[in-house]
């Protein structure tokens, strides 16, 4: 597909949700997302390798593109829900309902009666007014109430958004309980991005504390996601070390397990390609901006939580390069990607020279604005197929 056919084609079938897909693997569209589905795959087998006692249900979120999901389900994987959206796209790439579960507490009565409507049984909580609703709409459903744990060491902290104390957890397994619904488990998300396997253990140990307080075993202990990936910032602790972690805090404990990776399936798949469109001195710093920014996808740009790893392959390994501030090209302030972070790209780069983010099937194209400034969403194309 030639570039000006990808751009009509994302403006008019992309929601954000369905990104554009073309298998010839060329285009040059730009800024644009490649795929490759050889190295979700490749991912999803490391693990359930390092973690084969966890049911893996992927956080659809990271990256909802319709080849991802129905290659995930061919594969085998549990998936976990935030929306109708992502529930209709999972419907559609073959997930089965039983292999689904609501992950968001935060649901509006049509989404449960959907969810409900499509077969799906089991639903992550946090508070009363949910547990009622759940009560109303899904009864009889199995019900994980989800902890609010330290989330220090993850990118992008929820910051106390989700999850509560243990005591409280115990009280809405029971009301959940004696309103006939299911007391199925209890779960946690250490945050995104997280790079201390120890958080994993303080979660653990709030479950813990929250079936003993609840007074009766459950069936199912939810880890979250939050597997860490390469980005700039240097290495990561390894998927085994963190599993390490969540086996040896668990001890004896043995419930049925979930784990919602989203980044740590999908992240290292993709290559977001983007072009130079300016570039000049400012302030006394020399500023690039790039045809992708924060609104085009980059949303984990802000407060430069993420910092991707950048290649030029237009310039030799060892080019000269010097310190940079990265913008996107909207004319919004905030679409600065970094001010702050030591970027440093050839000094020679100028404009139509490709700039090149690695490490970015995750949380990019699902963000992408359906149009600021004009702009179409990211368009993916897929690489190549497993
Ligand atoms: C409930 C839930 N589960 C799983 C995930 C996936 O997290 P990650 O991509 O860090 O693995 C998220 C991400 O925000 C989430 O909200």
């Amino acid at each position: 597909m030639d570039g000006v056919g990808a751009q009509q084609a994302v403006q008019a079938e992309d929601n954000g949700l369905d990104p554009l897909t073309s298998s010839s693997g060329k285009s040059s569209t730009s800024p644009r997302l490649e795929l490759d589905l050889g190295i979700v795959a490749e991912r999803y087998r490391e693990f359930r390798a390092a973690f084969p006692e966890a049911e893996p249900a992927y956080a659809v979120k990271a990256n909802p593109h319709p080849e991802v999901l129905a290659l995930l389900a061919r594969l085998g994987t549990s998936v976990d829900l935030a929306s109708v959206g992502e529930l209709d796209a999972c419907l559609l790439a073959g997930v089965e309902p039983r292999a689904m579960s609501w992950g968001n507490p935060v649901k509006k009565a049509s989404d449960v009666r959907a969810a409900v409507a499509a077969g799906v049984t089991r639903f992550t909580t946090d508070a009363a007014p949910d547990v009622d609703l759940l009560t109303r709409l899904a009864p009889g459903c199995a019900v994980t109430v989800r902890l609010g744990v330290d989330d220090l060491g993850s990118a992008t902290p929820f910051a106390g958004k989700f999850g509560v104390a243990p005591d409280e957890a115990a009280v809405l397994l029971r009301r959940a309980r004696d309103a006939g619904l299911r007391a199925h488990g209890v779960g946690f998300h250490p945050g995104s991005q997280q790079t201390d396997p120890s958080s994993w253990r303080r979660g653990i140990a709030a479950a813990r504390r929250a079936v003993e307080e609840f007074g009766e075993p459950v069936a199912e202990l939810n880890v979250g996601g939050g597997f860490p990936t390469r980005h700039a910032a240097g290495p990561v602790p390894p998927l085994a070390s963190v599993v390490e972690a969540i086996r040896s805090e668990l001890g004896d404990w043995r419930p049925h397990l979930v784990a919602e990776p989203g980044r740590a399936l999908v992240a290292d798949a993709g290559v977001l390609v983007a072009e130079v469109v300016l570039v000049t001195e400012r302030l006394g710093r020399r500023w690039v901006y790039l045809d992708v920014g924060r609104y085009q996808g980059l949303a984990e740009t802000e407060g430069e939580m993420i910092v991707y790893r950048l290649r030029t392959p237009g310039h030799a390994a060892d080019a000269p390069t010097g310190p940079v501030v990265l913008a996107g090209p909207t004319c919004d302030g905030d679409d600065v990607l970094y001010r702050r972070a030591d970027v440093r790209l050839p000094l020679a780069l100028a404009p139509g020279d490709v700039v090149e983010f690695l490490g970015a099937g995750a949380y990019t194209s699902s963000y992408a604005s359906v149009g600021f400034n004009g702009l179409p969403p990211l368009p993916t194309l897929i690489r190549s197929t497993p």
